[in-house]
């Protein structure tokens, strides 16, 4: 079933790699009018961009910023505004992890995965409202975690998550007059770039994982899909969580494996 997204014009963030990837190629095969693909790593997104276009018949438009820069915002909206007449989709993506502890964090470190993950979801919302509003239908969607549901052994990271998903909240209240629902995504352990480097930590937690697996980028594409479409037109202010069942009590689901419960 295709055409879920015709005529909308989408804007997603961290769109070279992973999961904004998938939802952009998701998007394009959705029939989006036109597809605007964020990123700061400017030669994967020029590449990448060529190969999305394969997808669908979809106008494709790269543009290289840090989501962290208010100039680079302001710039990228600058031209949008020459370029297109609405924004009907939303999805602030882009998003960077270190996995360090209270004890181990740097205020360098704190200050740039807060900088990425919650300034830049600020921003995103802040800057594309004007086009958003133009839409009188459009739909935001900001990539949070079940690190957003949950502690984690990453204070930053955590604490950047819980924040996209308290923004969220605050965002739906304030613009649902203008039309526009906000909605937060909390994905578990997806295969992506992001995750290369603890592919033995995911391993390790499929066994809380009443799925007993990792997702994939293109299952969470499928519900940020929904999202952005009229499928979901009284959905705003929501959690939605992709994890496989972990967070509904992956704790308790290792004890009663344990002690031969199930
Ligand atoms: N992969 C997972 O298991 C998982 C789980 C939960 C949430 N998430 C969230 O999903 C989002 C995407 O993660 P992913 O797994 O696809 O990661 P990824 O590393 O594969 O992709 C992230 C993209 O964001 C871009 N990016 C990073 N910093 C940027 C900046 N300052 N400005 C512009 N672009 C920037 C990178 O260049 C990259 O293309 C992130 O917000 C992440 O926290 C991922």
């Amino acid at each position: 079933m295709t055409g879920k997204l015709k005529g909308k014009t989408a804007l997603v963030t961290g769109a070279a790699s992973g999961l904004g990837l998938a939802d952009v190629i998701e998007f394009v095969k959705e029939d989006a009018e036109t597809v605007i693909m964020v990123d700061q790593n400017h030669s994967r997104l020029k590449e990448v961009s060529k190969k999305v276009a394969e997808y669908g018949d979809s106008i494709i438009i790269p543009y290289g910023i840090d989501v962290t820069s208010e100039n680079g915002w302001q710039a990228l909206t600058d031209f949008l505004d020459q370029r297109i007449d609405k924004m009907d989709v939303l999805v602030n993506n882009a998003g960077v992890n270190k996995r360090d502890t209270f004890e181990d964090c740097t205020l360098e470190d704190w200050n740039h995965i807060i900088s990425v993950n919650q300034t830049g979801v600020f921003l995103g919302m802040k800057y594309c409202l004007d086009l958003l509003k133009r839409s009188g239908n459009a739909s935001i969607i900001n990539m949070s975690s079940i690190t957003g549901l949950t502690g984690y052994f990453a204070v930053a990271y955590t604490a950047s998550k819980w924040a996209v998903r308290g923004m969220t909240k605050s965002a739906a209240m304030e613009f649902g007059k203008y039309g526009i629902r906000v909605n937060s995504v909390h994905p578990g352990y997806i295969d992506t770039p992001l995750n290369e480097s603890i592919k033995e930590l995911i391993h390790a937690t499929n066994g809380m994982n009443p799925l007993g697996r990792a997702g994939e980028a293109t299952e969470i594409a499928k519900v940020v899909t929904f999202l952005a479409s009229d499928d979901s037109s009284y959905m705003s202010g929501s959690e939605v969580v992709l994890d496989g069942g972990m967070t509904a009590g992956g704790q308790f689901k290792t004890i009663a494996d344990q002690f031969n419960i199930y």
